[in-house]
């Protein structure tokens, strides 16, 4: 099924947003400023600096912002080193998804909350929305794409198809990766260790029994 370009538009709804926001704060603290200073007034004592606020009441604009330009970093990821052009304080997630084309990682909460973004980094689980590209380095990236292919999926992209553990399916990226990371480090884990594994990782759609089943067979484990 073809995946929609959602995140593009939602990454830069997001940083508009987050400015018109910013300016909104601004413009209500230059007018709570004004309505304390009296209007001759051209400077303020702040534990005893005197800050010079002729520019707050002649009403200049803030200082603007200081630009971020794209630059090319590369980024390790599937087992390959890829060129992206993205500014470094955009989040891996848009990196992955919208120079890559890597569709496995979703966009859900965008503040670490609910999973569904989750990617390896060497080894790791990581919550790619809040991950800037720039901290990536030279870490080794693994997406769900990298982890089988359509002809041989990987051990838990079976169970999970075996289990049928999905309904709408937008956070099994997500348990599967963290999933991975998880039994990379405890192979053979009772049913409880593995709940507690996937205790953040969030499913709206309450497939969770199937999703532990999954795990749990992935394991070779049937534990309680
Ligand atoms: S989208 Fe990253 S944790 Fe929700
Ligand atoms: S299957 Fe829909 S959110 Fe988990």
């Amino acid at each position: 099924m073809k995946d929609a370009p959602d995140d593009w538009t939602h990454a830069k709804f997001t940083k508009r947003w987050q400015l018109e926001r910013r300016k909104r704060l601004q413009r209500r603290l230059l007018d709570g400023l004004r309505q304390i200073i009296a209007p001759r007034q051209r400077s303020i004592a702040f534990y005893g600096v005197n800050i010079n606020i002729s520019g707050v009441i002649r009403g200049d604009p803030m200082p603007a912002q200081e630009l971020v330009m794209s630059q090319k970093i590369n980024l390790n990821v599937n087992g390959a080193g890829h060129d992206v052009e993205v500014e470094p304080d955009s989040m891996l997630l848009y990196a992955l998804r919208n120079n890559l084309g890597l569709r496995g990682p979703k966009f859900g909460c965008g503040l670490a909350q609910c999973g569904a973004c989750t990617v390896l980094m060497d080894g790791n689980a990581i919550r790619s929305c809040v991950t800037p590209v720039s901290a990536v380095g030279n870490a080794k990236v693994v997406t769900l794409e990298g982890l089988g292919t359509p002809e041989q999926p990987h051990p838990l992209q079976r169970a999970f198809i075996a289990e049928q553990a999905a309904q709408c399916g937008y956070c099994i990226n997500g348990m599967i990766m963290a999933a991975k990371a998880f039994l990379d480090q405890n192979p053979h884990p009772s049913r409880d260790e593995i709940k507690q594994a996937l205790n953040d990782n969030l499913c709206r759609c309450g497939t969770h029994m199937r999703i532990v089943r999954a795990v749990q067979r992935a394991a070779g484990s049937t534990q309680q």
